[in-house]
């Protein structure tokens, strides 16, 4: 009771639609004092068949509290994904006031494409729950990586909410990936250098030496007189000993850089090598290969020619095959090389290595080569029936984009 109301009985009395709105205004202004202070408990949002009340039965503030001190963003949404809470780290996310996140759609914050693809991911993912990748956009037109775990709620939380989502903001996590990236493209470059530098000192000094030596081990084993015949039986040896020991050096200096790939090209190299692995493993090899009207770049080379020396590698290594197919062929804009292999096949997807810090790099390795150019590598096999290795990549703008023919 409030005396002061008695006082003044000369006060013309207020017609009642006009207290209705003076009610509904003072009403408007505390909720909208506390979604600015983060204490709302319900929300209005305009809905067909008029306003709907949203609230969140037993709200313990210990729990918002929580929510509102996290790194991340918290959100409820309903099943038209309208958004009925979220905490002020999302508001600062997307750059807007929290008062016009909550009760807004929280589609407006998803890029024009996500907002596509991702409609359905989000049906199914509120049924079961999920995680995925996303472009937020920002109110200032920013956009945002962003990791989204989505969860459906359970009906007694808020009154109508459907769905939990925790919002991770992954800039900075996208941008140490990048770096990490950059640091290992880096050491692939200064590994192919030194390679590059060894395979030259063994070639111009070792081979060389060696070839020298050659000659004159056989000079001496001719003018060794035929009744010396131990002698000159152990100087032919020596001689055919060093003959192999200059083929193995020369062999590894081809394989740390084929200066073949430098002369004469990616198809020489290929040819190369498939004869040269079919040679010494006993494994038949089918090579069909294209001839371009340019050369690739001599990155795009080297990539194409490592990722066939590590695939004839695990063939060998671990496939157990009897045969072996390269195509190298030109797709539209790309260029691919597929190595498929008859043997035991693996597990692509469970694949550890086998020993802590030893092997189960040359897929890895592959794989980072192929982006390195930009483009893709994908694996596909299974046990006992084979392996199949293709890598995809681009072609520069300059190169026709349809094969010009085969050889
Ligand atoms: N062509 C293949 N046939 C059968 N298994 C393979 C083949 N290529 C790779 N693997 C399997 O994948 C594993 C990982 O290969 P990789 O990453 O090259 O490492 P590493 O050859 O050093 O073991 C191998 O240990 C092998 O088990
Ligand atoms: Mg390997």
């Amino acid at each position: 009771m409030k005396p002061a109301r008695r006082q003044r009985p000369a006060r013309p009395a207020l017609s009642p639609q006009i207290a209705q709105l003076r009610a509904r205004l003072a009403e408007a202004q505390e909720t909208l004092r506390a979604i600015r202070s983060g204490e709302v408990d319900a929300v209005v949002v305009a809905g067909q068949g008029g306003p709907q009340v949203f609230t969140l039965q037993g709200a313990d503030h210990a729990y918002r509290a929580l929510i509102e001190s996290m790194n991340e963003g918290a959100l409820t949404l309903t099943a038209d994904k309208v958004i009925l809470y979220a905490n002020q780290c999302f508001a600062r996310m997307v750059k807007c006031p929290l008062e016009q996140v909550i009760g807004g759609s929280f589609r407006r914050f998803l890029s024009a494409e996500d907002q596509a693809t991702l409609r359905p991911l989000l049906k199914r993912a509120a049924q079961f729950g999920s995680k995925i990748q996303v472009v937020l956009r920002a109110l200032d037109g920013s956009q945002i990586p962003a990791q989204i775990s989505i969860r459906p709620l359970a009906k007694n939380g808020f009154s109508r909410a459907t769905i939990g989502m925790v919002v991770t903001d992954m800039t900075e996590s996208r941008r140490n990936e990048e770096m990490l990236r950059a640091l290992s493209h880096r050491l692939v470059q200064v590994q192919e250098a030194e390679r590059g530098r060894v395979a030259l000192e063994l070639h111009d000094h070792v081979t060389q030496l060696l070839c020298a030596v050659l000659v004159r081990s056989q000079a001496l084993a001719d003018r060794l007189p035929a009744r010396d015949g131990p002698s000159k039986r152990e100087a032919m040896k020596l001689r055919q000993m060093l003959g192999q020991t200059a083929e193995a050096v020369e062999r590894i200096s081809r394989n740390l850089r084929p200066s073949v790939l430098d002369a004469l090209g990616l198809g020489a190299v290929l040819r190369q090598t498939s004869t040269e692995f079919a040679r010494r493993t006993g494994v038949s090899l089918d090579l069909a290969c294209v001839q371009l009207t340019a050369r690739l770049p001599a990155d795009a080379e080297l990539t194409l020619y490592r990722i066939l020396q590590e695939a004839l590698n695990n063939v060998e290594k671990h496939a157990r095959a009897r045969h072996v197919a390269v195509h190298f062929t030109q797709r539209g804009p790309f260029v691919q090389l597929v190595i498929h292999d008859d043997g035991i096949g693996f597990d692509p997807d469970h694949n550890p290595p086998k020993r802590k810090g030893t092997g189960g790099l040359g897929l890895l390795t592959m794989r980072e080569r192929a982006s390195y150019v930009g483009g893709t590598l994908k694996v596909k096999s299974l046990r006992r029936a084979g392996t199949e290795i293709k890598v995809r990549i681009p072609l520069p703008p300059q190169l026709p984009a349809e094969p010009v023919r085969a050889p």
